[in-house]
């Protein structure tokens, strides 16, 4: 009886050391495999979407973060439509972009007057062609305790923070 005892014991560790095994062997294929995808992931699948000849619009591109972001897709080799309210400030990014070697387009337009951006809108149809990508950058900071709002100013906050995204992407 203790012969089988201990065939049955044995048999069992056997067992356990198999199994034990088999998860190690489990586990450092699946760790291969995870190291195998995002090689690839990183390599082949995530390659970065070129920006080369899309027509990006950038609204505020007069200065600030309108102004980086319109240089950042320029050095992308895209074609940039700059509108601002600031004609001076967003002819003078125009050219910075065309003396990089870029193409930029400037327009005069004041994103919270709709027919404005109707009109504005048009020209760019015309004379550019279609927009595929739209950076709705403009916007204002009224510099001023929220209780020192008066009904002008924070219509107009709403107007180019908020109403002008509806105008611009929908023209
Ligand atoms: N700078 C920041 O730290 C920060 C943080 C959070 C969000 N933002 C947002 O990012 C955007 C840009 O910020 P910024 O700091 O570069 O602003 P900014 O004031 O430096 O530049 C804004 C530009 O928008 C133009 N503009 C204003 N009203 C306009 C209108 N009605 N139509 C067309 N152009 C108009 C201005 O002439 C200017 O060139 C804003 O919407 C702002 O709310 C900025």
């Amino acid at each position: 009886m203790s012969y089988f005892n201990a065939v049955a014991r044995g048999s069992m560790k056997t067992v356990r050391f198999c199994s034990t095994l088999r998860d190690i062997v489990l586990l450092f294929g699946k760790i291969l495999l995870t190291l195998l995808t995002s090689t690839f992931k990183e390599l082949i699948v995530k390659r970065k979407k070129s920006l080369k000849d899309e027509v990006v619009l950038v609204t505020g591109a007069g200065k600030g973060l309108g102004k980086e972001l319109a240089l950042k897709f320029a050095s992308e080799e895209a074609i940039l439509v700059l509108w601002d309210i600031d004609e001076v400030k967003v002819q003078n990014v125009a050219s910075d972009i065309r003396e990089l070697g870029g193409c930029a387009h400037a327009y005069v337009c004041d994103v919270s007057d709709i027919s404005k951006v109707h009109e504005v809108g048009a020209r760019v149809l015309e004379e550019v062609g279609e927009v595929s990508i739209v950076v709705n950058n403009a916007g204002i900071l009224q510099n001023v305790l929220f209780t020192d709002l008066d009904t002008n100013k924070i219509r107009k906050t709403l107007e180019v923070n908020l109403l002008s995204h509806f105008w611009v992407s929908k023209v």
